[in-house]
């Protein structure tokens, strides 16, 4: 597996020291309250698990099944929600996690949903951010890394359901998409 990638971008020291960053951050807007946080599978479940951990412990954990991207390495242009029921947010503030910000479809249309479903708030946190103009109008609160146009596997991304238990995030070889 580790033969398939061309180069790492960022390694997992890097991330740890990120995510400590980003914890005392969110730590630092939200204190003492109570927050639901969603994380999106499958991307953001690896991102989610470690960032999580550094939180304070009063935290509800929900997990959403969104889909975009169906196996490939372009965004398909379409967001589906996967889950028969939504979690309850009526009036809950909200953080949201995904592993990557591209052309924002994703986190507008989960925004726009739990907004519509009455949420007080919805904060937004991504361990990437595509540099680009995006598609829909949408930046996220929280952002790990600015990384540049590119198609990238690990730390919970994936290519074809492969490379997502890789410790850091990288490229993938031509050869092997
Ligand atoms: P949008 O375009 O809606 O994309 O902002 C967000 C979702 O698309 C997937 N995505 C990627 N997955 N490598 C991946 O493995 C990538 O470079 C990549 N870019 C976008 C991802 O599921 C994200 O939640």
């Amino acid at each position: 597996m580790e033969d398939d990638v061309e180069r790492v971008l960022i390694a997992e020291d890097v991330i740890e020291r990120r995510l400590d960053a980003m914890a005392v951050e969110i730590r630092r807007d939200f204190p003492g309250e109570v927050l639901v946080v969603i994380v999106l599978l499958k991307g953001a479940l690896v991102f989610s698990a470690d960032l999580l951990r550094r939180l304070p412990r009063m935290l509800e954990i929900e997990c959403l099944n969104v889909a975009s991207y169906h196996g490939g390495t372009e965004s398909s242009g379409k967001v589906d929600f996967l889950d028969r029921k939504l979690p309850d947010v009526n009036g809950r503030r909200v953080l949201v996690l995904d592993d990557i910000l591209d052309t924002g479809r994703t986190l507008r249309a989960v925004v726009d949903r739990l907004t519509e479903m009455g949420a007080e708030s919805v904060k937004t946190g991504v361990l990437l951010a595509k540099d680009k103009v995006r598609s829909a109008e949408v930046e996220a609160d929280y952002v790990g890394f600015a990384i540049g146009d590119e198609f990238v596997i690990g730390y919970g991304l994936d290519y074809q359901g492969r490379y997502r238990n890789l410790p850091y995030v990288g490229t993938l070889k031509p050869e092997a998409r």
